[in-house]
């Protein structure tokens, strides 16, 4: 599965004068592989792919990880990679600074010496970036499993009912639809609570002319996808359409604009000037949208800090939203993908205010 993938890794490595990188990471690790157990080591050099793992999962990581020699590690698997290492006659060894705590990295140190360890940041992160077209029909399907919660829960929203109960049933929905999990907390915040942009779901009890912000999404075959939807029970004030709208309206002008060839900046721009062109430029707080992929927050980052420019295969969501405290807050967001002359937009659900009766 994954051969277009070690041959950008040695492509990179390369570039870098990396003989071998040793990747223990799990997420980069089945990005690699294939494999899905959750333990496992990856060592990668010029002519060798090798997937070390202990005895529970050998004959699993034999299954999914074609294209490596798999091999059952020692007790004390730095006895196994030191051994490999030496039969290669590999002396620097590249591991994930990004994914190794302190206190293993001087095991490391001390059980693999001589070999030289070197830190890298983000080398299979920047591979996983662009997506292929194999992982991008998967995230369609973990987009599309999204659109069809949010349809499914909108027959369950009615006063007396928690938010608690709401994630839970999506949370069913999903899993009864093929997801692993959800691909993080589900956030239900009605009422005062959609002022909180990040307001996991609570026991409060949906009491209707409020706003009710749904943000959630689905693990589907190892890939997120992330959907916010704010709706209204009941009636609706003029402040509710008045911060709904625009919100609406910057979000839908982000995806009108947004193309290869911007960066992460120029991108929260567009919908930032919009918000702040309202007045209420201080109540977006949070950038515009992140990647997504194997992971809920990926790089490239669509915010005021990022000159990542934007490329075909990217995929990032678009994410603005207005939280008034005290209020309640509006946030809507899509998962969008970059195309070679503009994007496309692989989340569907409607985003026309949608007031529910009571
Ligand atoms: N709930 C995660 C996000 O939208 O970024
Ligand atoms: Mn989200
Ligand atoms: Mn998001």
């Amino acid at each position: 599965m994954s051969q277009p993938r070690l041959t950008r890794l040695r492509q990179a490595m390369e570039t870098k004068g990396l003989e071998a990188m040793f990747i223990t990471s799990a997420v980069n690790r089945r990005y690699l592989s294939g494999f899905t157990g959750s333990a496992g080591y990856v060592v990668i050099t010029k002519d060798r792919a090798v997937l070390m793992t202990d005895f529970r999962y050998t004959m699993q990581a034999s299954e999914q990880a074609s294209e490596f020699e798999v091999v059952e590690h020692a007790l004390r698997m730095t006895d196994t990679l030191k051994q490999l290492l030496a039969e290669m006659n590999i002396n620097r060894l590249g591991f994930e600074q990004d994914h190794v705590t302190y206190s293993t990295y001087t095991s490391y140190q001390e059980q693999l010496q001589p070999v030289e360890l070197v830190p890298v940041s983000g080398i299979i992160e920047d591979l996983r970036m662009i997506k292929d077209a194999d992982e991008l029909a998967v995230m369609r399907q973990a987009a599309q499993l999204a659109d069809k919660t949010f349809s499914h829960i909108l027959n369950f929203i009615k006063p007396g009912v928690s938010e608690k109960e709401l994630a839970l049933e999506m949370e069913f929905f999903m899993r009864k639809n093929g997801a692993t999990s959800s691909s993080f907390d589900t956030i239900v915040a009605s009422g005062e609570r959609s002022a909180l942009p990040h307001g996991v779901a609570s026991d409060r009890i949906i009491q209707g002319n409020e706003f009710i912000k749904f943000d959630f999404g689905a693990l589907y075959q190892g890939y997120c996808s992330d959907l916010t939807r704010t709706v209204v029970l009941g009636k609706p004030s003029e402040k509710h359409h008045e911060i709904y709208n625009i919100v609406l309206e910057a979000q839908l002008k982000a995806l009108e604009r947004i193309r290869p060839g911007m960066t992460g900046r120029e991108a929260d721009a567009i919908a930032r000037d919009v918000i702040k062109g309202y007045g209420y430029g201080d109540n977006f707080g949070h950038s515009l949208g992140h990647g997504l992929g194997m992971e809920i927050h990926e790089y490239p980052r669509l915010a005021h800090t990022s000159d990542q420019v934007l490329t075909p295969g990217m995929t990032v969501t678009v994410e603005p939203g207005i939280y008034l405290p005290g209020f309640g807050g509006v946030r809507i967001e899509d998962d969008i993908v970059i195309t070679d002359n503009g994007i496309e937009i692989i989340t569907q659900s409607t985003k026309q205010l949608l007031v529910l009766d009571m």
